[in-house]
């Protein structure tokens, strides 16, 4: 199995891509820490990966505070001796634009789906380290390459851990420890769903979305998460510091009208 033997962890694990990503890790042959800060929805994602024979554990905590992941990095390593895989994959979305912005809100949103990543990679490296090497793999969005209309904050943070993605894979090349980034498209998870409503309406903004959208489907977490799954195993091993698009097509033109 591709990640036999290895121990992993998926944060923002209890919904959406860090779900599916937990299951499929964990179908892979890894012991899977499953953090985030909901708990009822992290120990589900922990009973559905115990149901089919595998180990999770969940450790809740805010990726955005040090010390909740210090916490986590501890208890993965007492319990399991060590860390071979690490998906920074929480994350938080807010529209809204710029001048009606608060600077808490700022930092939230930058707290969350950047800095938490600069936690969670500080503290695994002596680890992976010492296993000889280790994965890393943040997540993008197709807002890390192109601009999304009201959305000021949240493509900055997907532009800052596109490059800190790049800058990390340079310092950390000669320990064997690959850093990658994925960058999904338009995913059906609560958080796609919050956004663009839910009912008629918000099947109308996603009918409207897909129409610029080359494979015209949205895009599953599992369509996500086997992506994920190649980046932290063996069958991505010669890859670190790319930026890997999981996105139905959706940057391939600059334009793109459904021929009918
Ligand atoms: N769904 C999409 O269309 C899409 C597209 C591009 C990128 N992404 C990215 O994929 C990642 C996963 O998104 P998703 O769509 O699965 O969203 P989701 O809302 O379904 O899941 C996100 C998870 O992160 C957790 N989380 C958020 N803040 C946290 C914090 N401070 N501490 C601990 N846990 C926290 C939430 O509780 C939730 O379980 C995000 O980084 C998102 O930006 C999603």
């Amino acid at each position: 199995m591709k990640l036999s033997g290895k121990v992993a962890i998926v944060t923002g694990a209890a919904s959406g891509i860090g779900r599916a990503s937990a299951i499929a890790f964990a179908r892979a042959g890894a012991r899977v820490v499953v953090a985030d800060w909901n708990d009822h929805s992290g120990e589900d994602t922990v009973a559905a990966i115990a149901a089919e024979g595998n180990e999770a554990f969940f450790v809740r905590l805010d990726v955005s505070k040090e010390a909740d992941i210090q916490r986590m990095v501890e208890a993965t390593v007492a319990l399991w001796g060590g860390i071979d895989v690490l998906f920074n994959n929480a994350g938080v979305l807010l529209v809204k634009p710029l001048e009606e912005m608060t600077e808490e809100e700022w930092d939230r949103v930058m707290s969350i789906n950047v800095k938490a990543a600069f936690f969670a990679i500080k503290h695994v490296l002596s680890h992976m380290r010492r296993r000889g090497g280790g994965a890393i793999l943040n997540t993008g969005s197709v807002g890390s390459f192109v601009g999304q209309v009201g959305t000021p904050v949240y493509s900055a943070s997907k532009g800052a851990i596109a490059l800190l993605t790049k800058s990390l894979a340079l310092d950390y090349g000669r320990d064997g420890i690959r850093v990658n980034c994925l960058c999904p498209g338009i995913t059906d998870t609560p958080m796609l769903r919050e956004h663009l409503g839910h009912g008629d309406e918000g099947e109308t903004r996603i009918r409207s979305r897909l129409s610029r959208v080359p494979l015209g489907r949205i895009l599953s977490p599992e369509d996500v998460a086997r992506a994920a799954l190649y980046l932290v195993s063996e069958d991505s091993a010669g890859i670190t510091g790319i930026l890997h698009v999981v996105d139905g097509g959706y940057l391939a033109a600059a334009e793109y009208d459904v021929r009918v």
